[in-house]
């Protein structure tokens, strides 16, 4: 039987994170880069992605960084390859990158509402898809873990119809998966958090690229939507990127040896609202 220090141990293994310059991947990004694996940070900015392989390293952990879209094949593909260039394998592949612009549905055109399920939920199915082909011809196995929401389970809020569809949409897609891919002793699963505090989130209630401004009377309801929500968390606070980055380790190690198909809440009990 291992010890814990074995069962938490990454040596060795590859982890890709999408998403993972800033907010909730960085924080899954740290864990995981602290835990011994060798972290590839796959994201759309390259400053961004640069700064934080270069936060990673100053740490004294192994980690590198590829500029890639989720929503575009050829990206994912070069991705792939990347951790394989860089560290000779793909053992955990982490589904992190996610948008949430905020728009009602009155406002949302086809193309707002095809952004969002290119970005959130083809990008999870590319990157699946392109992983769990590398994992298996690897032979070993290996995990793959979802960042849902609890968007994936119940509307936080209105505006994110859009969101909350892409969010359901890899849930299904967790569950399949985990079937499908147990076979080659790759685990799928899914952390759905609840609000955390990370630059996307600053972001959300400023109005979608194209879409009309917002009046006075909008923002006002977008705010109390946001103050209704924080008033629910039985913890009264936001979570932290780290709060996401710790059970995502969890997941990612030995210590999550026989879950497959599940997905874990990390809301601060927000769901019991
Ligand atoms: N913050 C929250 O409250 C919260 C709650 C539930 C779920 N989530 C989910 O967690 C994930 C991360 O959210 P966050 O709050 O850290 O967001 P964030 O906006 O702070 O960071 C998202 C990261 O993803 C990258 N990204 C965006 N589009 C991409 C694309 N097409 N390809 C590759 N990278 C892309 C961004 O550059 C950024 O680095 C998302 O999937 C989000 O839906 C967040």
């Amino acid at each position: 039987m291992k010890n814990l220090n074995e069962l938490l141990d990454l040596s060795g293994q590859t982890a890709v994170v999408t998403g993972g310059s800033r907010g909730i991947g960085l924080g899954i990004a740290y864990r995981l880069a602290e835990a011994g694996a060798n972290v590839l940070i796959a994201s759309v900015h390259q400053g961004e992605v640069d700064e934080a392989v270069a936060q990673l390293k100053e740490k004294g952990w192994k980690a590198a960084g590829v500029v890639a879209d989720v929503s575009r094949e050829e990206d994912v593909q070069k991705m792939v390859v990347a951790a394989k260039e860089n560290f000779g394998s793909l053992d955990v592949m982490v589904n992190n990158a996610g948008i949430f612009p905020n728009q009602p549905l009155l406002d949302m055109s086809a193309e707002n509402f095809q952004k969002v399920i290119d970005v959130n939920l083809k990008g999870v199915y590319l990157c699946t898809r392109h992983a769990a082909k590398q994992m298996i011809e690897q032979g070993h196995g290996g995990k793959i873990i979802n960042i849902t929401s609890i968007d994936a389970l119940h509307p936080s809020m209105v505006g994110l119809a859009h969101y909350d569809a892409s969010k359901h949409g890899v849930w299904g897609f967790t569950k399949n998966t985990a079937l499908e891919l147990s076979r080659h002793n790759i685990w799928v699963n899914a952390v759905a958090p609840g609000g955390v505090a990370t630059p996307g989130v600053v972001e959300m209630n400023k109005p979608a690229e194209g879409a009309a401004p917002q009046d006075e009377a909008a923002k006002a309801a977008a705010a109390k939507s946001l103050d209704a929500f924080m008033a629910k968390i039985p913890m009264h606070r936001m979570g932290e990127p780290d709060d996401i980055g710790k059970v995502v380790l969890f997941l990612a190690s030995d210590m999550s040896s026989y879950i497959t198909g599940s997905q874990i809440v990390v809301d601060g009990g927000a769901l019991l609202g």
